[in-house]
């Protein structure tokens, strides 16, 4: 078990009231787990996974990752989790826009202060497992969608995370690009072990990937439904 979450509750509250953005939540993720969440929009997906890496703080409930728990900690011991063991993918992809593709996939790297040579060579390999080692100093602007998202799993990889958390990676894309990420994402989960977290709108997703399928309502976790274990 890598993640465990236990009752977990968020609520925002607004000038119209309070809101249950997730609710009551229990769950069980496993390490090399492929785990997909689904949900209407506002069913409370993102917020989920800003709480299980303590972008956001639950009003109620546990987190325990690799058997620590992480809800009450510190802002400071959190980052530092956050640092060394999870890599992000968004859907606008947030790369900074005047550093070049290999700055970018760096930007892990000089967070845990690497040296500049090693997080050089290190963001390159990566490059080249994601077939962007051609690319390394072209700016965002000068990168097909596809690439930028490339760009995106890399820098998410680069600092060999135990898991990766991505919402909506591929909500932006056409469904060619879309496959060619979520194939991505199953390889990285297969050849590296690394558990993949991910929220998406895709039917395709949803059907053809993951082996742990949540879907939210209200806030509500409806269905947890277990497939066959890819890394038993
Ligand atoms: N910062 C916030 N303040 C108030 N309400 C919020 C905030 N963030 C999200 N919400 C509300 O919480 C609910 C869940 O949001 P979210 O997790 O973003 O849903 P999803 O990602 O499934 O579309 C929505 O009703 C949304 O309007
Ligand atoms: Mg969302």
């Amino acid at each position: 078990m890598i993640l465990q979450i236990e009752y977990l509750t968020k609520q925002y509250s607004h000038k119209d009231g309070l809101i249950n953005a997730i609710d009551d939540i229990n769950l069980i993720i496993n390490r090399g787990d492929f785990v997909i969440i689904t949900g209407p929009s506002g069913s409370g997906k993102s917020t989920l996974l800003l709480a299980l890496f303590g972008l956001i703080k639950p009003t109620s409930g546990q987190i325990i990752f690799n058997n620590e728990r992480i809800d009450n900690a510190s802002d400071n011991i959190k980052a530092k989790i956050r640092k060394k063991h999870t890599g992000f993918i968004m859907q606008n992809f947030a790369l900074i826009p005047y550093l070049t593709t290999v700055q970018n996939v760096m930007i892990p790297l000089s967070l845990q202060g690497v040296n500049k040579t090693e997080q050089f060579n290190r963001a390159s390999e990566v490059l080249e497992f994601v077939g962007l080692k051609h690319r390394i100093t072209h700016l965002p602007r000068e990168l097909s969608i596809g690439e930028q998202q490339r760009v995106a799993i890399a820098r998410a990889l680069v600092h060999n995370p135990s898991v990766i958390l991505a919402d909506e990676p591929t909500g932006n894309l056409d469904p060619a690009l879309s496959l060619e990420i979520l194939d991505f994402l199953r390889k990285i989960n297969r050849e590296k072990g690394i558990t993949v977290i991910m929220v998406t709108h895709s039917p395709t997703a949803s059907s053809e990937y993951g082996n742990l399928k949540v879907h939210l309502k209200d806030g509500k976790l409806v269905e947890n439904k277990e497939l066959i274990s890819v890394h038993p």
